[in-house]
């Protein structure tokens, strides 16, 4: 599938201008990481890919179709891992949020219940299904909002800044999880400052200022201009971009 935004703009009361005629193209072929200064309006984009904003001007097109037309296809088939995990935990336990998805959908806990602890399993959260969300630490509830996008099998992923208070262990473990979905053809669209963690990994590094793409190439393409751009300084020459993953050394994937 892929998703454009052409020309999405989003202006705010006293003419702050949060996407400023911004066009790019997702699609679910690998892994892409977008980065940009504070406020330079990453997740405001996401919100807007899945419908949950409405852009001024501008559209967003699904496989060629204005989102509208096809919004709860969209919602189903892309899922977004918030920046912050809270505004997505609705359950009052670990099973009862992994569980609201896909009851709202209509589907039996017999038909979806394997899937489910699949989804906990692989974000080490096996065991936790009658823990309180409320008590859960803040790694654990970033890696619940991963596990119940998982659960819905989406076909591109999309996570807004999903290294925030995940350890290093946390943070190699995640990684390892996209690496596999992405083995597996799902599209990984991660939102991050964390260039260090992760940049490795990426095919495509989109670089946001003001509301509008103002870079999109490969991680060797753009490294040397990383400083000039205002991102944060990687040590060392372009020999150095395999080292910028905190994935453990041995669970490292090649591509
Ligand atoms: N509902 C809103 N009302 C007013 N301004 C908003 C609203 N939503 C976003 N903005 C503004 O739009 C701009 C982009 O916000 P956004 O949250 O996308 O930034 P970001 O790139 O994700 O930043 P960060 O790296 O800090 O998470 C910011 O200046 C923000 O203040
Ligand atoms: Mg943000």
């Amino acid at each position: 599938m892929t998703i454009e935004c052409q020309a999405l703009t989003r202006r705010f009361p006293g003419g702050r201008c949060g996407l400023d005629g911004l066009d790019l193209r997702l699609d679910t072929a690998g892994f892409t990481l977008i980065t940009g200064h504070n406020g330079s309006g990453k997740s405001l984009l996401l919100r807007h890919l899945l419908g949950l904003e409405q852009p001024d001007a501008g559209r967003v097109l699904v496989d060629g179709r204005p989102l509208a037309a096809c919004l709860a296809g969209t919602r189903r088939r892309v899922a977004l891992v918030f920046q912050e995990p809270e505004h997505q935990i609705l359950g009052l336990t670990v099973a009862e949020d992994m569980a609201f998805g896909p009851s709202c959908a209509g589907r039996k806990p017999a038909d979806y219940e394997p899937e489910l602890r699949s989804a906990l399993a692989c974000c080490g959260l096996a065991g936790f299904e009658e823990h309180l969300t409320a008590n859960l630490s803040g790694g654990e509830k970033r890696r619940l909002a991963v596990a119940a996008c998982l659960a819905s099998q989406p076909e591109l992923l999309l996570l807004d800044e999903p290294f925030n208070d995940l350890d290093w262990r946390g943070a190699s473990e995640l990684l390892a999880i996209l690496q596999a979905l992405r083995a597996d053809g799902i599209g990984i669209v991660v939102v991050t400052h964390d260039l260090e963690k992760c940049l490795a990994h990426a095919d495509r590094l989109v670089v946001l200022d003001g509301g509008r793409v103002v870079r999109d190439a490969p991680p060797a393409e753009l490294w040397a201009e990383l400083p000039a751009l205002g991102l944060r300084r990687l040590p060392g020459g372009l020999d150095q971009l395999p080292a910028m993953t905190w994935l453990k050394a041995e669970a490292c994937v090649a591509g």
